[in-house]
């Protein structure tokens, strides 16, 4: 079946190099030219595992392709998935701009019957008014349907959670645009949830925020355990046997980010804001990340008045590891601090470097090992647990640092491996 897909971002170009794996002819469609060459080359515009190699696979056996021209992308395209950005507004509203746009493009190009789906996260009741602005807006007779087909994948899993996806949810109004959605998915071996479009557009906000509430609930946990004087691993292992908990997402730390959790806990309280409604457990969510994002910073407080002229090392800079995205980094919130306090700060991170240097050039000094930003250190600081810091020896601490004090926003060591250097983490003492 012939699948145009409207944005490689994340969403899009994982979804239609996925569908081009799977047998179907795919065009991905960007407006930036820059882009597209870089694609066509066989180069990925985001950092994602087994990404390229499918690229480059499916464009030499010719299953995908790329442009700027939408106008050909969509004239007679089957199915044309919107896949754009929907960012966060200063409200806290999704911003769904782009979303028209593309909306716009496909009433004015569209030469055949198609379905039009939207893969990008929107609010409750989005799909029916692009259905409705499509078809008021068409120039050409041809009937067109809207299906809200959320995606689930994470950074840094997105091919496999795409081809081996854990569900996929198909919110449809009608028969004909159901039956038309299973056969695109026919060869994908996952469960299908067939539901309307409004409760297939809440699924994915529930899921996410449901997730960024079991993540921020261990936070607050945490830091009871400071308090109170508990281990919060041990309280978390303690929690993970029993099933209906489950040992996902139980992890405490320095605060989520990344582009998904905090834009839709904001955007699904805004929205129900909207309705008169108010969602206090989403709302608590949001207050907890928003403090849990500075917690190594106000806890260094209270031995530093000032971090002024101090050598400061950061190692991750990343939301995550196993990504180059900084979206909500909680390095983010951090960094700007220490830098106006003028500090000296010199950062490790093993991927996210390049898109750092966009947002601070200058101000910082990026080394390419751990080892070279703990040298002559005051304090450090970690925000992202990559691998290529977890193997940093709590020996090395000491021998580098001119006195090893360390801030772990990721609990990567243990107390008892760390007990003879000045640690703090989190939910531990
Ligand atoms: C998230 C969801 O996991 C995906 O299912 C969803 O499709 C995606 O958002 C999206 O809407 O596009 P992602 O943002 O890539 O995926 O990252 P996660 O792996 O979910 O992590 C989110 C944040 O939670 C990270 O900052 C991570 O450090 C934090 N986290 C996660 C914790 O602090 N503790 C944990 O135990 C787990």
């Amino acid at each position: 079946m012939k699948v145009a897909v409207a944005g490689t971002g994340y969403v899009g170009l994982v979804a239609g190099v996925c569908f081009a794996e799977k047998g179907h002819n795919v065009v991905c469609v960007d407006i930036d030219k820059n882009k597209i060459a870089k694609m066509k080359k066989g180069l990925s515009p985001i950092y994602e595992k087994d990404l390229e190699e499918l690229m480059q696979k499916n464009y030499k056996e010719g299953r995908i392709d790329y442009t700027t021209n939408y106008k050909n992308a969509y004239k007679d395209a089957d199915f044309i998935f919107i896949g754009v950005g929907t960012p966060e507004r200063k409200d806290g509203s999704a911003n769904l701009d782009y979303v028209y746009e593309v909306a716009k493009q496909i009433s004015q190009t569209v030469q055949k019957d198609c379905i039009v789906v939207i893969k990008s996260t929107v609010p409750i009741g989005t799909n029916d008014d692009v259905e409705k602005y499509i078809r008021k807006n068409l120039v050409n007779k041809v009937k067109i349907d809207v299906v809200s087909n959320p995606e689930f994948l994470a950074q840094g899993t997105a091919v496999r959670d795409t081809l081996q996806a854990s569900r996929i949810v198909i919110g449809t109004e009608n028969k004909y645009a159901e039956k038309k959605m299973l056969k695109l998915y026919e060869n994908f071996d996952s469960p299908k949830v067939l539901t309307n479009r409004r409760s297939a557009e809440m699924i994915k906000y529930a899921s996410n925020d449901f997730l960024a509430l079991k993540v921020s609930y261990m936070n607050d946990i945490a830091n009871l355990c400071e308090v109170v004087g508990a281990n919060i691993e041990d309280v978390s292992k303690g929690m993970s046997y029993d099933e209906r908990i489950g040992d996902k997402f139980l992890k405490a730390g320095c605060g989520y980010g990344g582009s998904c959790f905090p834009k839709d806990t904001k955007a699904l309280h805004f929205l129900a804001e909207q309705d008169g409604y108010e969602l206090k457990t989403v709302k608590a969510a949001i207050e907890v990340n928003k403090i849990q994002k500075l917690i190594l910073l106000n806890k260094a407080r209270k031995q530093f008045k000032t971090f002024k002229d101090m050598n400061v090392a950061v190692l991750g800079l990343t939301f995550k590891p196993g990504t180059d995205d900084l979206r909500e980094a909680p390095s983010l919130e951090n960094i700007p601090i220490l830098l106006d306090e003028g500090a000296k700060i010199k950062a490790y991170d093993p991927i996210g470097v390049e898109n750092y240097k966009k947002i601070y050039p200058t101000e910082i000094n990026y080394v390419s090992s751990p080892q070279e930003a703990l040298k002559n250190a005051d304090i450090c600081f970690i925000f992202t647990e990559w691998d290529e810091i977890k193997k940093v020896k709590p020996e090395e601490y000491k021998k580098l640092m001119k006195k090893p004090i360390v801030y772990d926003g990721r609990n990567i060591y243990s107390l008892k491996e760390m007990k003879e250097i000045e640690y703090h983490s989190i939910g531990r003492k």
